[in-house]
């Protein structure tokens, strides 16, 4: 008889850290990319807000709701089988405070299958976590380039560089202190990514914030070059999808031209 699979919970982030041993994760919105990252034996699926630009074609995360991420969500949770599934919480959904913040979490929670919550923001957002992680629900911090704020911020601009380290580590560390079980950095300078993963005891998980972090995630359109046109420089395409997609239309076409396609393998006898 098979193994049951053991499912990453908490306290394997936790344990990876304490091991040195390095945490995956990629972005999913859809059962089966979900269950293809989940066999591979990816530690962690963020259904993320990105879906904004990935999935519904948006320019920003901005317009993204709580409504559109839920089925995304209750797509990828119902596709995996070792995996931790982790919602994020979209603009306009937990910044008046604790109460809205908690709501949202329930939402998801109870309606997606997700086992934790993700949202932006270090100081300003700690009220948030701790009301959350209160009520039973991890919560994965995100801390660094925040994109919900990218209008605040200038645009897509690395953060904490200079005298800006110690607004990153105050950032980092109220997400700790909040109770959060990890946090994600995204677009920070090595070195100070560096810093921030020796003094925090929850594990930290890099975008674009260099080698030194506890693990690495990955917008998964970007990593598997389905995205075309400009790209962020961190990201490493570990496919081009884009092109085999190509192909694969050019030659359909080619074949429903020519009559290749369907030939009598691909049809039906009487
Ligand atoms: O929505 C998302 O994909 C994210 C990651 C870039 C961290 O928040």
């Amino acid at each position: 008889m098979a193994e049951p699979v053991k499912k990453v919970r908490t306290r394997h982030f936790q344990n990876a850290k304490e091991q040195g041993i390095k945490i995956t994760g990629l972005t999913s919105y859809d059962m089966l990319t979900a269950a293809v990252f989940d066999q591979a034996g990816v530690d962690f699926l963020l259904v993320g807000d990105s879906a904004g630009n990935n999935v519904f074609g948006y320019d920003t995360t901005i317009p993204v709701s709580v409504d559109e991420l839920i089925p995304l969500t209750r797509a990828v949770a119902g596709a995996v089988q070792r995996a931790f599934v982790i919602a994020d919480m979209p603009f306009g959904s937990y910044e008046t405070g604790p109460d809205e913040a908690l709501h949202t979490a329930f939402r998801f929670m109870k309606e997606t299958g997700a086992h934790a919550v993700k949202l932006e923001g270090g100081v300003r957002s700690a009220e948030q976590i701790r009301r959350i992680v209160s009520a039973g629900i991890p919560v994965m911090g995100h801390v660094g380039f925040t994109p919900q704020s990218e209008h605040q911020l200038g645009g897509h601009v690395i953060q904490g560089r200079g005298e800006r380290a110690e607004a990153l580590l105050a950032d980092a560390h109220a997400v700790e202190d909040a109770g959060a079980f990890a946090v994600v950095m995204e677009m920070v300078p090595a070195d100070v990514a560096k810093r921030v993963t020796a003094e925090l005891k929850i594990p930290t998980i890099s975008v674009g914030a260099g080698p030194h972090t506890d693990g690495q995630l990955m917008v998964w359109t970007d990593w598997a070059g389905l995205t075309t046109g400009r790209i962020p420089k961190f990201v490493k395409q570990y496919a081009n999808l884009a092109q085999v997609l190509t192909d694969a239309a050019q030659t359909f076409i080619a074949e429903v031209a020519s009559g290749a396609y369907p030939d009598a393998d691909h049809s039906y006898d009487e």
